[in-house]
């Protein structure tokens, strides 16, 4: 096949031998057992990004992949990412066409909606809300607030319960980062027992689950598999179904009850936004109720578990680097005290917190592979043709670790992030976020959360791992993200006064 092809790939970037049928992704297909017996030991879940990091020491840091029949071409290290994503914006920022994923979003929304203008408008009136939400009357520095007093309270109140054994962090930061997405879409925040809190948190989580880590990922060769009245193919439209209920009620409440005087959210803001071009007699507008379904299904999505997982890695860094730890308690005890919880005017006087923070997203990053880019058009990219069509992965990883731009890359040294002075430096090279056109829609909203849920922890407690347990991997586990493995921590209080 590749052999018939030989034309269209001509002069495309170099790459690894596909094995027949199922390209070079053939061998992840694999169950482990057969993998070790053929001698693939790497870690299944960095493995990918190790090895994948790793053909660019052979190809260099532009080289092709398939899968299937599918042409991919990764990018690695700052050059390349950059020059791609940002220099060629026009051919390089389409998003492909994966049909499970485009089953479920009908690419609409903004994640996976194909560039172009209702992207562009899309984007661009969500961006512009969620910037409201980050100062002025609807800021959601005190809902995060708010979600950190709580967390820290649960959080002292297991730490009692389970002992010596301590407390898996990760179910009580997912629930105060899901929180903010309540916050921003629905207007108000859940108690963590909520039934209705629990619906939303479980379909997504049950969802991902079955698109990344289960035999449904075979919709992707073939689509009709999504029909099978059977197993994970029939719970996967059923979650579908309901989180359609869910959304759609959300909606339709939201609708009855808007106040255009006093928005409550961004539901609110996109239902003005609609009215409004309805209005004006805009013919053909994108705006619509069934495109808001999408808006709320993606923001929900892309706003969770990357934020969930950074704050995570941030704790697990802690505990293993204790004296980092103390250093940034330090700092946060110097500037803000122990009586009141940190807020965003903190940031510009806390820049050890901050590059220790920068520092653990560099090294975890998070959406490692970023989300995957196409090639709107055949193009030539530094001495190679990339056809039309070819699936562009931006190796972030890769870019984090990238020896000619980062000193020591594998070391965790926040203090690459300052200055001589102490102040901190912006670097380039760190692109948690991505770059170019689709870079990260909720980044400011991301750092926020970040800043205000680890300061607020570090400030009331400190973290150590429970007595004779083995240091957890710093490996992680990757599905949509990049997860730290479970662990535990044990807290002691640092806040004798109550902070609020
Ligand atoms: C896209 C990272 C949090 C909304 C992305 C991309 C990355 C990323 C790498 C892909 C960029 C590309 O395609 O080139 C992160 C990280 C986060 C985070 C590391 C947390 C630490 C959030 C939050 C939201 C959000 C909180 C919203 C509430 C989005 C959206 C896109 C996106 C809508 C798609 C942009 C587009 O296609 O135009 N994010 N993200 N993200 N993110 Fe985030």
């Amino acid at each position: 096949f590749y052999q018939k092809q030989r034309g269209v790939y001509r002069n495309i970037p170099p790459g690894p031998r596909p094995w027949p049928v199922v390209g070079n992704f053939g061998g992840l297909l694999l169950p482990p057992f057969i993998r070790r017996r053929f001698g693939q030991t790497s870690d299944p879940n960095t493995g990918v990004m190790e090895a994948l990091t790793a053909q660019a020491k052979v190809y260099g840091n532009i080289y092709s992949l398939f899968v299937g029949s599918q042409l991919l071409v990764v990018l690695n290290g700052y050059e390349a990412v950059k020059d791609a994503l940002s220099n060629h914006p026009e051919v390089f920022s389409d998003r492909p066409d994966v049909p499970a994923i485009s089953i479920l979003t009908k690419r609409k929304g903004i994640v996976f909606a194909p560039y172009g203008p209702v992207w562009r408008k899309q984007r661009r009136f969500c961006h512009a809300t969620l910037r409201n939400f980050g100062l002025g009357r609807l800021s959601l520095e005190p809902c995060i607030q708010q979600g950190v007093a709580s967390l820290n309270a649960e959080l002292l109140r297991l730490n009692a319960e389970r002992g010596a054994t301590g407390v898996d962090p990760s179910q009580l930061i997912s629930n105060a980062v899901s929180n903010v997405i309540c916050s921003l879409i629905l207007g108000r925040r859940f108690h963590h027992e909520d039934p209705e809190f629990r619906t939303i948190l479980d379909l997504m989580s049950r969802g991902l689950e079955i698109c990344v880590n289960s035999p449904a990922v075979l919709i992707n060769v073939f689509p009709a598999f999504y029909y099978l009245p059977f197993g994970v193919f029939r719970e996967l439209r059923q979650v579908e179904r309901d989180m359609t209920v869910f959304l759609k009620r959300i909606i339709a409440d939201h609708s009855e009850s808007l106040d255009p005087d006093n928005p409550r959210d961004l539901t609110d803001m996109y239902l003005m936004e609609t009215l409004a071009q309805q209005a004006a007699g805009e013919e053909g507008s994108s705006f619509t109720e069934d495109y808001l379904f999408y808006i709320i299904g993606d923001l929900f999505i892309a706003g969770t578990d990357t934020t969930t997982n950074s704050v995570l890695w941030v704790l697990l860094y802690m505990v293993l680097y204790p004296d980092t730890q103390e250093q940034v308690q330090a700092e946060i005890d110097r500037v803000v005290g122990r009586r009141r919880l940190p807020s965003l005017t903190d940031r510009g006087s806390l820049p050890f917190t901050e590059a220790t923070i920068m520092e653990v997203q560099r090294l975890t990053a998070v959406v490692p592979l970023s989300i995957p880019h196409m090639a709107s058009e055949t193009t030539e990219f530094r001495g190679y043709t990339i056809p039309k069509g070819t699936v562009i992965m931006p190796n972030l990883y890769s870019v984090h670790r990238d020896p000619s731009v980062w000193d020591d890359p594998g070391a965790f040294k926040p203090a690459r992030f300052l200055d001589h002075e102490g102040k901190l430096l912006r670097r380039e090279f760190f692109i948690p976020f991505g770059v170019g056109r689709r870079v990260c829609m909720g980044e400011q909203l991301a750092k926020m959360e970040l800043f205000l849920t680890v300061t607020g922890l570090l400030q009331a407690f400190s973290f150590r791992l429970p007595d004779g347990k083995p240091a957890p991997s710093l490996q992680g586990r990757f599905g949509l993200t990049l997860a730290p493995c479970p662990f535990a921590v044990c807290v002691s209080a640092r806040t004798q006064e109550g902070v609020s």
